[in-house]
């Protein structure tokens, strides 16, 4: 068996209803957080780990996603008739950045469905998972800090973080036990999305595995889960209770920064956070957000409707009026 990671698989079919009418024609993934789509950023973080062959396990509607990996000869022709070099460079980055292999989900039956996807091209091999919805700051060490914990251990290896309380419902919780090495823990049990009150504790699973190919074995046979979906967190659970065949599961506890680009408000704190760092964005940014902060009034003089409900007049009339 191959011990050496080289695989990192992002599952990309969720269908994006947090972000409607936003996903309606365009993947989740797509959404820019600052200048890039929020796929390229976990793509770069495989690649600076070492990763370079990437397979994306999408759905329907993910033409966006392959196209934005490959070339544009058009617009490539177009930036070097204008002398644009930099952002040419830009453009033909995320042509460059990976070897990329897709797959299709067919029936989006949960994330360890999306990972079962991945079995052909992965082998029998330890591989990566990355969750597209967590952005994980790339000054921040995480990815290969677990890749140096699955080789040691040879185990599968979670990313954990610590979370409010009242946030783990969100999450899939974790029982660990320490192992002597600092942030390193061994974990006894997993539970997705518990209730508050039956957590085991308050380490939740971030975005991030490494897991051991027997995950495909256990995958096969988990049962449907939490909301109907066949859970990984159910089946890592099962590889955390017979460590003799599978190896065990294992946890790093990570804390930098992680923007979680899932929910429309984080995703929006997302933005904010990573373009006040940026050295082109920052310096004009961080003043204005000083000045914007000073002048909020507790409750906004004006609110902004979300959307109307029912269109604001017939839609015939409405037709006739722009024809
Ligand atoms: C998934 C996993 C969950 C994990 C989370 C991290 O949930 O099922 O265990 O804690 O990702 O972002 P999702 O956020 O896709 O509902």
């Amino acid at each position: 068996m191959v011990n050496h990671v080289t695989k990192a698989v992002i599952p990309a079919a969720g269908l994006g209803t947090r972000f409607l009418p936003a996903t309606k024609a365009m993947p989740k993934e797509m959404l820019p957080v600052v200048d890039k789509p929020a796929i390229q950023y976990v793509v770069e973080e495989a690649v600076d780990a070492g990763l370079h062959d990437v397979l994306m396990v999408t759905g329907r509607n993910k033409n966006a996603l392959e196209n934005h990996f490959d070339r544009n000869a058009e617009l490539e022709e177009t930036l070097i008739k204008k002398g644009d070099t930099d952002r040419l460079e830009k453009v033909n980055y995320s042509t460059a950045l990976a070897d990329l292999h897709y797959v299709r989900q067919g029936d989006p039956k949960g994330l360890g469905h999306a990972v079962l996807r991945a079995k052909m091209h992965v082998g029998r091999e330890p591989f990566a998972v990355l969750l597209g919805d967590d952005i994980i700051d790339a000054r921040d060490e995480l990815l290969s800090k677990m890749l140096d914990v699955q080789n040691r251990y040879n185990t599968t290896v979670v990313a954990l973080m610590e979370v409010p309380p009242e946030s783990i419902h969100l999450y899939g919780a974790a029982a660990v036990e320490e192992t002597g090495e600092e942030d390193v823990v061994r974990i006894t049990g997993l539970v997705e999305k518990p209730k508050r009150e039956d957590a085991p504790s308050n380490y939740a699973i971030i975005g991030r595995y490494i897991l051991r190919p027997e995950v495909f074995d256990v995958l096969e046979r988990t049962e449907p889960g939490r909301g109907g979906e066949i859970q990984l967190t159910d089946a890592l659970e099962s590889m955390a209770q017979a460590p003799d065949w599978t190896g065990g599961v294992y946890g790093v506890v990570f804390r930098g920064r992680r923007y979680d680009t899932g929910d429309r408000l984080d995703y929006i704190k997302a933005i904010v956070q990573l373009a006040a760092d940026r050295e082109d964005l920052g310096p004009e940014l961080r003043p204005w957000l000083r000045e914007f902060a000073d002048g909020l009034a507790d409750e906004p003089e004006e609110i902004v409707e979300e959307m109307p409900a029912e269109p604001a007049e017939p839609l015939e009339s409405v037709a006739d009026t722009t024809r």
